[in-house]
Order: C-alpha cells, then sequence, then structure tokens
C-alpha cells in the first residue's frame, strides 16, 4: 500500500488525535498522551498519515549517533571504519532514531509500515538539514523480523534475549556507497 492516498501532518501543539489501535498499549498512549509533551519539551517530531476518520499510522524521530562504547567489542564498528575511510577516525556517527513506528491494525501488512520506512530512508537523505548515516530503532522483539525484512542489522548480540533490541540501517547501503 502507498502513502499518497493518505493526509500527511507534522504533529503540532493543536493537532486533535483521531482513533487510533495498533495492538501495543504503549504505542497507543503515546499518540495520545506522550507525543505532544515530546513535542513541547523538543524530544522528538512525530509524523502522521490520516484519512478523515483514523490515524492510519505515525511514527516520531528524535536525534542520535553510533558510539563506540555501543558497539566497539564487535566487528561492527571495524565494518563502519572500512565503509567510511577518514583519516581522522570518529569515536561516533550521527544517526536518527526511530523512537516510535506502528500502524493502524486494519492497515497492519499491507506493506504501509515499509513505504513508511521507505519514506523516512529518503527524508534523512535528500531533505535532512544536518549530516545523518544511520537510523537507529529500539526494536520490539515481535517486529524484528520486520525490521530485518527493511534491511536492518542488529547492532549487537549483547541484547539477544531482550524484549527490545538495538537495530541499524546504514542510509549508504540507498545511495551505493558501501563495500562490505
Ligand atoms: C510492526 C509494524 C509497524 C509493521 O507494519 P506493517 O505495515 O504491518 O508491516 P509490512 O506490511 O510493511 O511488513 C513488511 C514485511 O514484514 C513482515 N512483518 C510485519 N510485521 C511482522 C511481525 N510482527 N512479525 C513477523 N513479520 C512481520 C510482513 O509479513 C511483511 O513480510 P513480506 O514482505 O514477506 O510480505 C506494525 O505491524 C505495527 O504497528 N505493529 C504494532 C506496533 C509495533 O510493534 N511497532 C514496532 C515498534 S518497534
Amino acid at each position: 500500500m502507498d502513502l499518497s492516498g493518505f493526509t500527511y501532518v507534522r504533529l503540532s501543539p493543536e493537532k486533535e488525535i483521531l482513533s487510533f489501535d495498533c495492538g501495543d498499549t504503549d504505542l497507543n498512549e503515546f499518540i495520545v498522551v506522550d507525543a505532544q509533551n515530546y513535542l513541547q519539551e523538543l524530544l522528538a517530531v512525530t509524523y502522521l498519515f490520516e484519512n478523515d476518520n483514523d490515524v492510519v499510522a505515525f511514527f516520531s524521530v528524535l536525534n542520535d549517533k553510533i558510539l563506540y562504547e555501543q558497539v566497539g567489542r564487535n566487528n561492527l564498528w571495524n565494518k563502519i571504519r572500512k565503509n567510511i575511510p577518514h583519516k581522522k577516525h570518529f569515536k561516533s556517527y550521527p544517526a536518527v532514531k526511530l523512537g516510535r513506528l506502528a500502524v493502524n491494525k486494519p492497515y497492519q501488512k499491507q506493506h504501509l509500515g515499509t513505504s513508511i520506512l521507505d519514506y523516512i530512508k529518503v527524508f534523512f537523505i535528500d531533505r535532512n538539514k544536518t549530516g545523518c548515516r544511520f537510523i537507529t530503532v529500539d526494536a520490539y522483539r515481535e517486529s524484528l523480523a520486520f525490521y530485518e525484512k527493511n534491511g536492518f542489522k542488529y547492532m549487537t548480540e549483547d541484547d539477544k534475549n531482550s524484549d527490545t533490541r538495538l537495530m541499524y540501517y546504514d542510509l549508504a547501503s540507498l545511495k551505493g556507497l558501501l563495500k562490505i
């Protein structure tokens, strides 16, 4: 399903939130209760796709970075450095965190979530005001397969038994810049 049939809105303080249920209580509560506070506090910006009656899907994003301390013990850091060859080595790389992503139940499993990830990938390459190399997400265990299918990789094996797992997507893969 493509996104063009829906109204796209950046959450604003006055925005009324239409009905939404993705099957997850925390995410349902986030869009009604927390998203406005995060916006006011400059902690995250939320974007919605709507039709006349419902929020069809939403995502919220905030700045992030991948730190050597997060991944230095495994070979991800070496992989990143091989793909970003600079004389001066960075101690961290800029990223955007996908803080929340949820699709209203009647619209799930119709590739809407995938279309939103595709949109975000382009959004942070073409129209971004600052450098941003990676998308990161702290993915629910139930949605790991969804992110894997969309090209996300695991940042570490340390969280493999946790309820959520840190994953990343290298935006350079869309620009054909990856060597490995
Ligand atoms: C997870 C979520 C965002 C995925 O959106 P979606 O529009 O339903 O997903 P898509 O239709 O784009 O799925 C793409 C692929 O991932 C698979 N997939 C999606 N959700 C899955 C799940 N929970 N478990 C296993 N596979 C899943 C789909 O079957 C599809 O596979 P295919 O390409 O082989 O057909 C949505 O189901 C949702 O909002 N779930 C509840 C909230 C949630 O878990 N959010 C994620 C927080 S990290």
